[in-house]
């Protein structure tokens, strides 16, 4: 993993990408954030060496660098998730090579199903912390202290500071957010009634299939994270309705727009 990481690294500081202010994760549907950034470099995801190529309708699959107000940043458009068939490790590969271009800074965003009763669809939810239920850990195997220490602190997974700020701007701009845990399960199924009660009865306010071994590999490697997740459906009891990716899409697409104002005035403030 590590010779991996620093060939592709070398291969993109050679395309002319430099040290990046914040790594972006953009997840389902929000892909659009992405026009926020003023795109100096883009590069297909099947031209960078070693990179997996996401296999999702709606997840286009390529890194930007660039600028947002002065700000330099690298986002990935498009995230490999464990259902794909990739193994633990392979998704989290970006995040390595993020650290490696010089990233200290994460922000990942993602869709999820909330069973928070007061969220509705179409909701934002910061993500204050999160539980990990997903089969497989990106840490598991021998460590390589290259990249951080066997036992990973994570006693604050989501940065307490940014947390604040984003808050702060929210209420600033008059965007309504909910703060929450995120629980991560493999998917792909989304959850049945008595699945989504058992994420509320854990302890976590919204569910996914993505981002926690991203933050895991993130915090591994020293990384401050920030999380937002748009809640595109709902779990909770006796209001579970039917759901599919195309409307998980679609809402997150309406919400997005918010998600990329509070996330840009949030890099360049
Ligand atoms: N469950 C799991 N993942 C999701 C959901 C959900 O309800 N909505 C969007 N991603």
């Amino acid at each position: 993993m590590w010779e991996q990481v620093q060939e592709t690294v070398s291969f993109l500081k050679n395309k002319g990408i430099t040290k990046p202010d914040y790594g972006i994760i953009l997840g389902t549907g929000l892909g659009n954030l992405a026009e926020k950034i003023e795109a100096d470099i883009v590069i297909p995801y099947n031209e960078i060496p070693n990179f997996p190529v996401s296999t999702v309708q709606g997840h286009s699959g390529e890194l930007i660098f660039g600028s947002i107000g002065t700000k330099k940043v690298v986002a990935m458009r498009g995230r490999f998730h464990y259902y794909e068939g990739w193994t633990i490790q392979q998704t989290v590969f970006p995040v390595r090579v993020m650290k490696f271009l010089g990233v200290d800074n994460l922000i990942v965003s993602n869709a999820s199903g909330g069973v928070n009763p007061d969220f509705k669809v179409g909701d934002i939810m910061i993500i204050t912390d999160h539980i990990n239920m997903m089969p497989d850990h990106p840490l598991h195997g021998k460590n390589d202290e290259r990249f951080g220490p066997r036992f990973v602190d994570m006693h604050e997974p989501y940065s307490q500071k940014m947390i604040a700020k984003m808050e702060a701007l929210a209420e600033k701009l008059a965007i309504k957010v909910h703060k929450g845990i995120y629980l991560a399960l493999q998917g792909p199924t989304f959850e049945t009634p008595a699945e989504y009660k058992m994420v509320k009865i854990l302890g976590a306010d919204a569910v996914g299939m993505s981002t926690v071994p991203e933050v895991i590999v993130a915090k591994h490697m020293g990384i401050t994270c920030f999380g937002v997740s748009v809640i595109t459906d709902l779990g909770v009891e006796g209001i579970v309705e039917a759901v599919s990716h195309e409307e998980v899409q679609e809402v997150a697409k309406k919400s997005e727009k918010i998600v990329g104002k509070l996330v840009e005035e949030f890099i360049k403030s």
